[in-house]
Protein backbone atom coordinates (compact mmCIF):
# COMPACT_ATOMS: atom_id res chain seq x y z
CA UNK A 1 0.00 0.00 0.00
CA UNK A 2 0.94 3.32 -0.62
CA UNK A 3 -0.51 6.51 0.30
CA UNK A 4 1.72 9.52 -0.22
CA UNK A 5 1.33 13.43 1.08
CA UNK A 6 2.83 15.72 -1.55
CA UNK A 7 2.87 19.28 0.92
CA UNK A 8 5.13 21.51 -1.12
CA UNK A 9 2.63 23.36 -2.13
CA UNK A 10 1.74 24.50 1.08
CA UNK A 11 4.84 25.73 1.51
CA UNK A 12 6.72 29.13 1.46
CA UNK A 13 8.99 28.23 -1.26
CA UNK A 14 6.41 26.78 -3.84
CA UNK A 15 3.63 28.90 -2.23
CA UNK A 16 4.13 32.84 -1.84
CA UNK A 17 2.41 33.32 2.00
CA UNK A 18 2.82 30.20 2.27
CA UNK A 19 4.34 28.48 5.68
CA UNK A 20 8.13 28.64 6.18
CA UNK A 21 10.37 26.55 6.82
CA UNK A 22 10.98 28.24 9.85
CA UNK A 23 7.83 27.91 11.10
CA UNK A 24 7.48 24.64 9.90
CA UNK A 25 10.78 23.12 12.12
CA UNK A 26 9.15 25.61 15.23
CA UNK A 27 6.24 23.64 14.92
CA UNK A 28 8.04 20.07 16.38
CA UNK A 29 7.44 21.30 19.65
CA UNK A 30 3.68 22.23 19.40
CA UNK A 31 3.62 18.82 17.87
CA UNK A 32 5.75 17.16 20.85
CA UNK A 33 3.02 18.14 22.88
CA UNK A 34 0.17 17.13 21.24
CA UNK A 35 1.67 14.12 20.45
CA UNK A 36 2.02 13.43 24.53
CA UNK A 37 -1.40 14.09 25.25
CA UNK A 38 -2.11 11.16 22.44
CA UNK A 39 0.28 9.26 24.33
CA UNK A 40 -1.79 9.84 27.43
CA UNK A 41 -4.94 9.11 25.71
CA UNK A 42 -3.78 5.77 24.20
CA UNK A 43 -2.61 4.74 28.20
CA UNK A 44 -6.15 6.10 29.37
CA UNK A 45 -7.70 3.81 26.67
CA UNK A 46 -9.31 6.47 25.43
CA UNK A 47 -8.77 5.79 21.53
CA UNK A 48 -10.56 2.61 21.09
CA UNK A 49 -10.59 3.11 17.00
CA UNK A 50 -7.18 1.92 17.05
CA UNK A 51 -7.54 -1.14 18.62
CA UNK A 52 -10.27 -1.98 16.34
CA UNK A 53 -7.62 -2.20 13.55
CA UNK A 54 -4.97 -3.72 15.53
CA UNK A 55 -6.71 -6.44 17.22
CA UNK A 56 -9.31 -7.23 14.65
CA UNK A 57 -10.96 -8.32 17.70
CA UNK A 58 -14.46 -9.47 16.80
CA UNK A 59 -13.95 -9.76 13.46
CA UNK A 60 -14.58 -13.78 13.45
CA UNK A 61 -18.17 -13.42 14.66
CA UNK A 62 -19.06 -10.15 12.35
CA UNK A 63 -18.01 -12.31 9.21
CA UNK A 64 -19.67 -15.36 10.71
CA UNK A 65 -22.90 -13.13 11.32
CA UNK A 66 -22.34 -11.80 7.68
CA UNK A 67 -21.69 -14.71 5.85
CA UNK A 68 -25.24 -16.55 5.01
CA UNK A 69 -26.81 -13.43 6.16
CA UNK A 70 -26.47 -11.10 3.51
CA UNK A 71 -27.85 -13.45 1.01
CA UNK A 72 -31.09 -14.13 2.91
CA UNK A 73 -32.14 -10.45 2.41
CA UNK A 74 -32.19 -8.47 -1.00
CA UNK A 75 -31.76 -5.40 0.73
CA UNK A 76 -30.25 -3.75 3.96
CA UNK A 77 -31.10 -0.31 5.16
CA UNK A 78 -29.25 1.56 7.20
CA UNK A 79 -30.84 3.54 10.24
CA UNK A 80 -28.47 5.82 11.52
CA UNK A 81 -27.30 9.62 11.79
CA UNK A 82 -23.85 11.35 12.36
CA UNK A 83 -20.92 8.69 12.89
CA UNK A 84 -23.61 6.31 12.69
CA UNK A 85 -24.58 6.71 8.81
CA UNK A 86 -21.33 8.57 7.16
CA UNK A 87 -18.95 5.39 7.65
CA UNK A 88 -20.89 3.08 5.99
CA UNK A 89 -21.80 5.81 3.43
CA UNK A 90 -18.08 6.41 2.59
CA UNK A 91 -17.35 2.70 2.22
CA UNK A 92 -19.83 1.60 0.41
CA UNK A 93 -19.15 4.16 -2.53
CA UNK A 94 -15.46 3.84 -2.51
CA UNK A 95 -15.25 0.54 -2.91
CA UNK A 96 -18.81 -0.67 -4.06
CA UNK A 97 -20.26 1.59 -6.24
CA UNK A 98 -20.14 4.58 -7.78
CA UNK A 99 -23.57 5.72 -7.91
CA UNK A 100 -25.56 6.35 -4.47
CA UNK A 101 -27.41 3.48 -4.16
CA UNK A 102 -26.42 0.67 -6.36
CA UNK A 103 -24.04 -2.20 -7.10
CA UNK A 104 -22.81 -3.38 -10.10
CA UNK A 105 -24.95 -6.06 -11.96
CA UNK A 106 -22.34 -8.57 -10.83
CA UNK A 107 -22.67 -8.02 -7.26
CA UNK A 108 -26.32 -7.28 -7.08
CA UNK A 109 -26.71 -11.13 -7.91
CA UNK A 110 -25.01 -11.97 -5.11
CA UNK A 111 -24.80 -9.31 -2.22
CA UNK A 112 -28.15 -7.16 -1.04
CA UNK A 113 -27.94 -3.51 -2.03
CA UNK A 114 -27.51 -1.44 0.33
CA UNK A 115 -29.15 1.89 2.10
CA UNK A 116 -28.72 4.00 4.20
CA UNK A 117 -31.31 6.52 5.83
CA UNK A 118 -29.35 9.16 7.57
CA UNK A 119 -32.30 12.10 7.92
CA UNK A 120 -35.39 11.80 8.45
CA UNK A 121 -37.11 13.47 5.76
CA UNK A 122 -40.72 11.44 5.82
CA UNK A 123 -39.59 12.08 1.53
CA UNK A 124 -36.91 9.77 1.56
CA UNK A 125 -37.88 7.25 4.33
CA UNK A 126 -41.25 6.75 2.63
CA UNK A 127 -39.64 6.35 -0.07
CA UNK A 128 -37.22 3.85 0.50
CA UNK A 129 -39.68 2.06 2.78
CA UNK A 130 -41.94 1.88 0.13
CA UNK A 131 -39.27 0.42 -2.20
CA UNK A 132 -37.95 -2.62 -0.45
CA UNK A 133 -39.73 -5.84 0.25
CA UNK A 134 -39.96 -5.64 3.61
CA UNK A 135 -39.54 -10.13 3.61
CA UNK A 136 -36.57 -9.81 2.36
CA UNK A 137 -34.95 -6.93 4.02
CA UNK A 138 -32.63 -6.41 7.14
CA UNK A 139 -32.38 -3.27 9.19
CA UNK A 140 -29.34 -2.31 10.72
CA UNK A 141 -30.37 0.30 13.64
CA UNK A 142 -26.86 1.85 14.55
CA UNK A 143 -27.14 4.30 17.85
CA UNK A 144 -23.69 4.33 20.02
CA UNK A 145 -25.65 5.90 22.30
CA UNK A 146 -28.58 3.62 21.66
CA UNK A 147 -31.34 6.47 22.05
CA UNK A 148 -30.57 9.33 19.23
CA UNK A 149 -33.83 10.69 18.40
CA UNK A 150 -33.97 10.70 14.95
CA UNK A 151 -32.31 7.25 14.74
CA UNK A 152 -35.01 6.06 16.92
CA UNK A 153 -38.25 7.60 15.28
CA UNK A 154 -36.63 5.34 12.14
CA UNK A 155 -36.69 2.11 13.93
CA UNK A 156 -40.02 2.53 15.53
CA UNK A 157 -41.14 3.26 12.26
CA UNK A 158 -39.35 0.28 10.55
CA UNK A 159 -40.45 -2.12 13.69
CA UNK A 160 -43.86 -0.99 13.09
CA UNK A 161 -44.17 -1.81 9.35
CA UNK A 162 -41.88 -5.25 10.29
CA UNK A 163 -44.34 -6.18 12.88
CA UNK A 164 -47.65 -5.44 10.84
CA UNK A 165 -46.44 -6.96 7.95
CA UNK A 166 -44.97 -10.20 9.02
CA UNK A 167 -46.18 -10.46 12.41
CA UNK A 168 -43.08 -12.49 15.14
CA UNK A 169 -40.94 -13.18 12.54
CA UNK A 170 -40.15 -9.14 12.72
CA UNK A 171 -36.63 -10.34 14.77
CA UNK A 172 -35.18 -11.92 12.07
CA UNK A 173 -35.67 -8.40 10.20
CA UNK A 174 -33.48 -6.52 12.71
CA UNK A 175 -29.83 -5.91 13.91
CA UNK A 176 -29.37 -3.54 16.33
CA UNK A 177 -25.31 -1.79 16.33
CA UNK A 178 -24.83 -0.40 20.04
CA UNK A 179 -23.24 0.40 23.11
CA UNK A 180 -22.20 -2.69 24.73
CA UNK A 181 -24.52 -2.03 28.15
CA UNK A 182 -25.90 1.78 27.75
CA UNK A 183 -28.70 2.96 25.82
CA UNK A 184 -32.62 2.26 24.94
CA UNK A 185 -31.34 -0.02 22.45
CA UNK A 186 -29.57 -2.34 24.24
CA UNK A 187 -32.30 -2.72 26.54
CA UNK A 188 -34.92 -3.40 23.78
CA UNK A 189 -32.06 -6.50 22.42
CA UNK A 190 -32.32 -7.86 26.06
CA UNK A 191 -35.84 -7.53 25.79
CA UNK A 192 -36.77 -8.94 23.32
CA UNK A 193 -34.26 -10.79 22.40
CA UNK A 194 -32.95 -9.22 19.10
CA UNK A 195 -29.71 -9.39 17.75
CA UNK A 196 -27.28 -6.78 18.65
CA UNK A 197 -23.51 -6.51 18.00
CA UNK A 198 -21.37 -4.13 19.68
CA UNK A 199 -19.34 -0.73 19.37
CA UNK A 200 -16.69 -0.95 22.24
CA UNK A 201 -17.56 1.99 24.59
CA UNK A 202 -14.16 3.76 23.75
CA UNK A 203 -15.38 4.34 20.05
CA UNK A 204 -17.15 7.67 19.70
CA UNK A 205 -19.93 7.77 16.63
CA UNK A 206 -17.54 9.69 14.15
CA UNK A 207 -14.21 7.34 14.97
CA UNK A 208 -16.56 4.04 14.64
CA UNK A 209 -16.25 3.51 11.02
CA UNK A 210 -14.08 0.44 11.34
CA UNK A 211 -16.06 -1.56 14.35
CA UNK A 212 -19.26 -2.92 13.26
CA UNK A 213 -20.49 0.08 12.48
CA UNK A 214 -18.92 0.32 8.98
CA UNK A 215 -17.66 -3.37 8.83
CA UNK A 216 -21.73 -5.21 9.20
CA UNK A 217 -22.82 -3.27 6.21
CA UNK A 218 -19.74 -3.25 4.95
CA UNK A 219 -19.14 -6.98 5.24
CA UNK A 220 -22.76 -7.72 4.04
CA UNK A 221 -22.01 -6.21 0.42
CA UNK A 222 -19.00 -7.95 0.13
CA UNK A 223 -16.32 -5.76 1.26
CA UNK A 224 -13.39 -7.03 2.21
CA UNK A 225 -13.33 -6.01 5.86
CA UNK A 226 -9.73 -7.52 6.92
CA UNK A 227 -8.21 -5.63 4.61
CA UNK A 228 -9.72 -2.61 5.49
CA UNK A 229 -8.16 -3.42 9.12
CA UNK A 230 -5.12 -4.31 7.93
CA UNK A 231 -4.58 -1.20 5.81
CA UNK A 232 -5.75 0.96 9.10
CA UNK A 233 -3.20 -1.19 11.34
CA UNK A 234 -0.37 -0.48 8.80
CA UNK A 235 -1.10 3.40 8.62
CA UNK A 236 -1.19 3.62 12.51
CA UNK A 237 2.54 2.27 12.48
CA UNK A 238 3.68 5.32 10.04
CA UNK A 239 1.38 7.37 12.14
CA UNK A 240 2.12 6.34 15.86
CA UNK A 241 5.75 8.58 15.74
CA UNK A 242 7.40 11.36 17.46
CA UNK A 243 8.98 11.88 14.39
CA UNK A 244 6.88 14.86 12.61
CA UNK A 245 8.51 14.76 9.11
CA UNK A 246 7.91 10.91 8.80
CA UNK A 247 4.23 10.89 10.65
CA UNK A 248 1.79 11.38 7.93
CA UNK A 249 -1.23 12.60 10.49
CA UNK A 250 1.21 14.38 12.13
CA UNK A 251 2.19 16.02 8.88
CA UNK A 252 -1.41 16.75 7.85
CA UNK A 253 -2.68 17.55 11.16
CA UNK A 254 0.29 20.01 11.98
CA UNK A 255 0.23 21.70 8.42
CA UNK A 256 -3.47 22.45 8.80
CA UNK A 257 -3.07 23.85 12.22
CA UNK A 258 -0.30 26.05 11.47
CA UNK A 259 -1.88 27.08 8.19
CA UNK A 260 -5.33 28.29 10.40
CA UNK A 261 -3.60 29.81 13.42
CA UNK A 262 -0.25 31.73 11.83
CA UNK A 263 -1.93 32.29 8.23
CA UNK A 264 -5.34 32.53 8.55
CA UNK A 265 -6.54 29.47 6.70
CA UNK A 266 -9.79 28.56 8.42
CA UNK A 267 -11.27 27.06 5.68
CA UNK A 268 -9.96 23.52 5.11
CA UNK A 269 -11.64 21.92 1.34
CA UNK A 270 -10.96 18.33 0.65
CA UNK A 271 -11.53 17.76 -3.04
CA UNK A 272 -11.09 13.73 -4.24
CA UNK A 273 -10.74 14.00 -8.03
CA UNK A 274 -12.84 10.70 -7.89
CA UNK A 275 -16.11 9.75 -7.89
CA UNK A 276 -15.73 6.51 -5.39
CA UNK A 277 -14.16 8.84 -2.88
CA UNK A 278 -16.79 11.64 -3.07
CA UNK A 279 -18.91 10.38 0.35
CA UNK A 280 -15.24 10.34 1.87
CA UNK A 281 -15.79 14.24 1.96
CA UNK A 282 -18.53 13.97 3.70
CA UNK A 283 -17.03 11.98 6.28
CA UNK A 284 -14.08 13.51 6.56
CA UNK A 285 -16.01 17.18 7.16
CA UNK A 286 -18.01 15.20 10.37
CA UNK A 287 -14.70 14.02 11.57
CA UNK A 288 -12.97 17.18 11.44
CA UNK A 289 -15.77 19.71 12.34
CA UNK A 290 -17.27 17.75 14.98
CA UNK A 291 -14.16 17.02 16.93
CA UNK A 292 -12.28 20.37 16.45
CA UNK A 293 -14.70 23.03 16.58
CA UNK A 294 -15.14 23.96 20.13
CA UNK A 295 -14.15 26.15 23.16
CA UNK A 296 -10.53 25.98 24.34
CA UNK A 297 -10.76 25.87 28.46
CA UNK A 298 -9.67 29.79 28.72
CA UNK A 299 -12.57 30.19 26.79
CA UNK A 300 -11.61 31.22 23.14
CA UNK A 301 -13.41 29.38 20.61
CA UNK A 302 -11.53 27.41 17.81
CA UNK A 303 -11.46 25.21 14.85
CA UNK A 304 -11.32 25.10 10.81
CA UNK A 305 -14.33 24.98 9.09
CA UNK A 306 -14.21 21.85 6.61
CA UNK A 307 -15.59 22.09 3.36
CA UNK A 308 -16.44 19.07 0.85
CA UNK A 309 -15.70 19.38 -2.92
CA UNK A 310 -15.24 17.77 -6.27
CA UNK A 311 -12.35 17.62 -8.85
CA UNK A 312 -13.40 18.01 -11.44
CA UNK A 313 -16.79 19.02 -11.00
CA UNK A 314 -16.38 21.51 -8.41
CA UNK A 315 -13.83 23.50 -11.27
CA UNK A 316 -17.09 24.82 -12.58
CA UNK A 317 -18.25 25.91 -9.56
CA UNK A 318 -16.57 26.34 -5.94
CA UNK A 319 -13.06 27.11 -7.63
CA UNK A 320 -14.00 30.50 -8.46
CA UNK A 321 -14.11 31.06 -5.00
CA UNK A 322 -10.98 29.41 -4.29
CA UNK A 323 -8.99 30.90 -6.45
CA UNK A 324 -10.00 34.21 -5.50
CA UNK A 325 -12.24 34.79 -2.63
CA UNK A 326 -10.67 35.68 0.69
CA UNK A 327 -7.36 34.13 1.41
CA UNK A 328 -8.63 32.02 3.79
CA UNK A 329 -8.55 28.36 2.58
CA UNK A 330 -6.38 25.25 2.27
CA UNK A 331 -7.25 22.79 -0.43
CA UNK A 332 -6.59 19.00 0.40
CA UNK A 333 -6.58 16.84 -3.68
CA UNK A 334 -7.57 13.32 -3.12
CA UNK A 335 -5.81 11.51 -6.01
CA UNK A 336 -6.02 7.94 -7.11
CA UNK A 337 -3.18 6.51 -8.90
CA UNK A 338 -4.59 3.73 -10.92
CA UNK A 339 -8.47 3.80 -11.67
CA UNK A 340 -10.46 0.74 -11.85
CA UNK A 341 -11.82 1.53 -15.32
CA UNK A 342 -10.56 4.86 -18.09
CA UNK A 343 -12.60 5.32 -21.41
CA UNK A 344 -10.48 6.29 -24.49
CA UNK A 345 -11.77 9.79 -26.35
CA UNK A 346 -12.00 8.91 -29.89
CA UNK A 347 -10.51 11.19 -32.46
CA UNK A 348 -13.79 11.99 -34.56
CA UNK A 349 -12.63 15.91 -35.09
CA UNK A 350 -9.31 16.17 -35.72
CA UNK A 351 -9.58 18.87 -37.68
CA UNK A 352 -11.58 21.28 -35.19
CA UNK A 353 -9.01 22.47 -32.50
CA UNK A 354 -11.57 22.70 -29.39
CA UNK A 355 -11.85 18.58 -29.79
CA UNK A 356 -9.02 17.11 -31.60
CA UNK A 357 -6.58 17.47 -28.85
CA UNK A 358 -8.57 15.47 -26.55
CA UNK A 359 -8.71 12.44 -29.16
CA UNK A 360 -6.43 10.11 -28.64
CA UNK A 361 -6.52 11.14 -24.77
CA UNK A 362 -8.45 9.03 -21.88
CA UNK A 363 -10.70 10.58 -19.13
CA UNK A 364 -8.20 10.31 -16.42
CA UNK A 365 -5.65 12.06 -18.75
CA UNK A 366 -8.39 14.56 -18.49
CA UNK A 367 -8.84 14.62 -14.87
CA UNK A 368 -5.22 14.85 -13.97
CA UNK A 369 -4.46 16.91 -16.23
CA UNK A 370 -7.30 19.38 -14.63
CA UNK A 371 -6.14 18.14 -11.38
CA UNK A 372 -2.54 19.59 -11.85
CA UNK A 373 -3.67 22.82 -13.69
CA UNK A 374 -5.85 23.19 -10.81
CA UNK A 375 -3.11 22.56 -8.04
CA UNK A 376 -0.80 25.04 -10.33
CA UNK A 377 -2.94 27.74 -10.63
CA UNK A 378 -4.35 27.69 -6.72
CA UNK A 379 -0.32 28.17 -5.91
CA UNK A 380 0.41 30.84 -8.72
CA UNK A 381 -2.05 33.01 -6.94
CA UNK A 382 -1.12 31.60 -3.10
CA UNK A 383 -3.75 29.27 -2.12
CA UNK A 384 -1.98 26.65 0.14
CA UNK A 385 -3.02 22.98 -1.25
CA UNK A 386 -1.45 19.61 -0.99
CA UNK A 387 -2.19 16.15 -2.56
CA UNK A 388 -2.71 13.14 -1.00
CA UNK A 389 -2.35 10.05 -3.72
CA UNK A 390 -3.81 6.47 -3.12
CA UNK A 391 -2.09 4.03 -5.47
CA UNK A 392 -5.42 3.05 -5.70
CA UNK A 393 -9.34 2.39 -3.95
CA UNK A 394 -9.27 -0.71 -2.45
CA UNK A 395 -10.10 -1.99 1.12
CA UNK A 396 -6.00 -1.77 2.34
CA UNK A 397 -5.81 1.56 0.77
CA UNK A 398 -9.55 3.10 2.06
CA UNK A 399 -8.49 1.89 5.61
CA UNK A 400 -5.33 3.11 5.60
CA UNK A 401 -7.38 6.02 4.41
CA UNK A 402 -9.74 6.23 7.48
CA UNK A 403 -6.97 5.77 10.14
CA UNK A 404 -4.66 8.88 8.57
CA UNK A 405 -7.25 11.19 9.32
CA UNK A 406 -8.89 9.29 12.72
CA UNK A 407 -4.86 9.89 13.68
CA UNK A 408 -4.46 13.28 12.51
CA UNK A 409 -8.10 14.25 14.03
CA UNK A 410 -6.50 13.53 17.26
CA UNK A 411 -3.05 15.09 17.20
CA UNK A 412 -5.09 18.55 15.44
CA UNK A 413 -7.13 18.46 19.08
CA UNK A 414 -3.65 18.48 20.46
CA UNK A 415 -2.57 21.07 18.62
CA UNK A 416 -6.30 23.11 18.98
CA UNK A 417 -5.99 22.86 22.80
CA UNK A 418 -9.70 21.20 22.63
CA UNK A 419 -10.67 17.26 23.41
CA UNK A 420 -11.51 15.96 19.83
CA UNK A 421 -13.91 13.07 21.30
CA UNK A 422 -16.60 15.12 22.89
CA UNK A 423 -19.25 17.00 20.94
CA UNK A 424 -20.59 19.15 23.79
CA UNK A 425 -21.90 21.90 21.83
CA UNK A 426 -24.76 19.65 20.06
CA UNK A 427 -26.35 18.95 23.61
CA UNK A 428 -28.48 21.88 23.95
CA UNK A 429 -30.26 22.00 20.68
CA UNK A 430 -31.04 18.29 21.75
CA UNK A 431 -32.46 19.13 25.12
CA UNK A 432 -34.89 21.80 23.24
CA UNK A 433 -35.75 19.14 21.09
CA UNK A 434 -36.66 16.74 23.44
CA UNK A 435 -38.68 20.09 25.49
CA UNK A 436 -40.92 20.65 21.66
CA UNK A 437 -41.45 17.05 21.54
CA UNK A 438 -42.24 16.38 24.87
CA UNK A 439 -39.94 13.74 26.13
CA UNK A 440 -41.20 12.88 29.68
CA UNK A 441 -38.02 13.05 31.21
CA UNK A 442 -36.95 16.24 29.80
CA UNK A 443 -38.28 18.51 32.90
CA UNK A 444 -35.38 20.71 32.66
CA UNK A 445 -34.97 21.01 29.25
CA UNK A 446 -38.78 22.13 29.32
CA UNK A 447 -37.97 24.84 31.81
CA UNK A 448 -35.36 26.31 29.80
CA UNK A 449 -37.19 25.91 27.02
CA UNK A 450 -40.20 27.75 28.56
CA UNK A 451 -37.45 30.18 29.70
CA UNK A 452 -36.10 31.46 26.66
CA UNK A 453 -38.74 31.49 24.20
CA UNK A 454 -38.19 31.50 20.57
CA UNK A 455 -38.14 35.50 19.55
CA UNK A 456 -41.57 36.56 17.46
CA UNK A 457 -40.86 36.94 14.12
CA UNK A 458 -40.88 40.68 13.67
CA UNK A 459 -38.35 40.81 10.97
CA UNK A 460 -39.64 38.88 7.84
CA UNK A 461 -40.48 39.70 4.74
O1 LIG B 1 -19.57 11.51 16.32
C1 LIG B 1 -20.53 11.49 17.05
O2 LIG B 1 -20.46 11.11 18.23
C2 LIG B 1 -21.90 11.90 16.58
O3 LIG B 1 -21.88 12.48 15.34
C3 LIG B 1 -22.82 10.67 16.53
O4 LIG B 1 -22.29 9.74 15.63
C4 LIG B 1 -24.25 11.03 16.15
O5 LIG B 1 -24.73 12.04 16.97
C5 LIG B 1 -25.14 9.80 16.28
O6 LIG B 1 -25.09 9.32 17.59
P1 LIG B 1 -25.48 7.85 17.95
O7 LIG B 1 -24.57 6.91 17.24
O8 LIG B 1 -25.32 7.78 19.42
O9 LIG B 1 -26.90 7.66 17.54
Amino acid sequence: MTIRIDYTNMMSGAVSGGISSEAWSGAREAFANARQIFVKRREGDELGFINLALDGAGIGALLGFADGTGQAFSDIVVLGIGGSALGPIALRSALRSTSWNALDDEAREYYPRLHVLENIDPVTVTSVLDRVELGRTLFLVISKSGGTAETMAQYLIARGRLQAELGEDYHRHLVFITDPVKGALREIARRDGIAALEIPSNVGGRFSALSPVGLLPAALIGIDVRALLAGAADMFTRCDSDDLASNPAAVFGTLQWLADTTLGRRNHIMMPYSDPLRDFGGWFVQLWAESLGKIQPGGTSVGPTPIPALGVTDQHSQVQLFMEGPLDKTVTFLVVGQRKADLEIPRLHDDIPELAYLGGRTLADLLDAERRATAAALSQRGRLNMTITLDSIDAHHVGGLIMLFEMATIYAGGLYGVNPLDQPGVELGKRFTYALMGRPDAVDAKREWDAIREPEQRWSV
